[in-house]
């Protein structure tokens, strides 16, 4: 027998109350039992995403929410300021390259954030940059973009948009899209939604749904404008992930029940100590200037293959973490700590990443790791 944990920035496990309610019996999408439900998901994804503004559900993973923030919003031929710090970033920029955008790559070294003054000497030399997009949190690299300053940056541009694909920042920590000024605001089910993946979701402030009377981008299924009109009836385009919104609502009344700003803090609490533990062991950590609070990327210690390493964790140990993506493959491990992740998953990981390493050949004292955790994941206990 082997028990199963899964660590990794997403899919995330799922809680056992959401399991139970998506198994229930299907039901006609098109019926007031659906609407209803629907209707709770409709306002509780306001809360959190932090605005006032309808947020769409899309069927799709959270790319899809990405090219859908392209064609609604923009024409062939616009330009755009792509931030591309890691994987995800990389993936505007080919978007945008697939929909004739004309891309100025702002590109950032894997594990650090942009320096917003950056983007504004681009912004200044290009006035005619109808968006800037970013990643929250680039999971890839761990690392979290400073949104809030990029926002204060597109703010006084009334023809330039910021994007920010929230995906893994969305419920992990604050990104609050009305407050900071975030034109777009994107998620996906798999990841702090605590749910199987197969949902996006997309907010637009006032401003971007001016765009959407403009944009010249070709669309078919992702249309904004006519999900929004289905969401004033509370229901979709299309027909919806209805097992997967009866989950969300679900996962929504989990989220209400514990509060947001006790779920940022929880995210902090187990980031925090799973850096320190693996800083305690003597690893580095990937992104130590600004690391985002979903996962914590660790280099792999010299001699160490981290492919094998996470291969070893996952089939032989059962505690599923993530490796690195291209040149960091093999090179770096990820620990993921948003959803539905509590202290003593982490304790799991930790141990399991100590005992993992000792059987690569990496000397460590074993329980030094996990000590440093134990300290500040007991300081957040109420
Ligand atoms: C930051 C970020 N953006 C985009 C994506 C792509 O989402 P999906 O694989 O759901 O299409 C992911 C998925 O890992 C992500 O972490």
């Amino acid at each position: 027998m082997k028990k199963g944990f899964l660590l990794a920035p997403g899919p995330t496990p799922v809680p056992e109350r959401v399991l139970l309610a998506m198994a229930q019996p299907m039901i006609h999408h098109r019926t007031p039992q659906f609407s209803d439900i629907f209707a709770e998901a409709k306002e509780g994804l306001k809360y959190l995403f932090q605005t006032k503004e309808d947020v769409l559900i899309l069927a799709s993973s959270g790319t899809g929410a990405m090219e859908g923030s392209i064609s609604n919003l923009l024409s062939p031929g616009d330009e755009v300021i792509v931030i591309n710090g890691g994987k995800f970033g990389e993936r505007w920029g080919k978007i945008s390259d697939a929909y004739g955008l004309k891309v100025h790559w702002i590109n950032v070294e894997w594990g650090k954030a942009v320096d917003p003054d950056e983007v504004r000497k681009v912004l200044d030399a290009n006035p005619q940059v109808k968006a800037v997009m970013v990643q929250a949190s680039e999971t890839s690299t761990t690392v979290a973009h400073p949104v809030k300053e990029l926002a204060a940056l597109t703010k006084i541009r009334q023809d330039c948009l910021l994007i920010v694909d929230g995906i893994t920042a969305v419920g992990v920590f604050p990104v609050p899209m009305d407050e900071w000024g975030i034109d777009v605001l994107l998620s996906g089910s798999q990841k702090a939604f605590m749910l199987p993946p197969g949902l996006a979701f997309a907010a637009l402030s006032e401003k971007a749904w001016k765009f959407t009377e403009t944009a010249k981008c070709r669309r078919f299924y992702f249309d904004f404008k006519k999900e929004r009109k289905n969401l004033a009836n509370n229901t979709t385009a299309y027909t919806p992930a209805v097992s997967l919104i009866i989950g969300l609502r679900e996962v929504l009344a989990m989220v209400k029940e514990e509060g947001i700003e006790r779920i940022y803090a929880r995210n902090e609490r187990l980031a925090g100590a799973t850096k320190a533990a693996m800083e305690a062991i003597g690893l580095k950590l990937l992104a130590p200037g600004n690391p985002s609070n979903a996962a914590t990327g660790v280099y792999v210690p010299e001699g160490v293959d981290g492919g094998k390493l996470v291969k070893y964790l996952r089939d032989t140990m059962g505690v599923t973490i993530a490796g690195g993506q291209d040149h960091l493959k093999g090179k770096i491990f990820r620990i993921s700590h948003m959803g539905y992740v509590d202290t003593f998953d982490i304790v799991v990981a930790i141990s399991a990443v100590e005992m993992a390493l000792s059987k690569f050949g990496y000397s460590l004292e074993f329980g030094k790791g996990a000590n440093a955790a134990q300290a500040i994941l007991l300081e957040g206990y109420e």
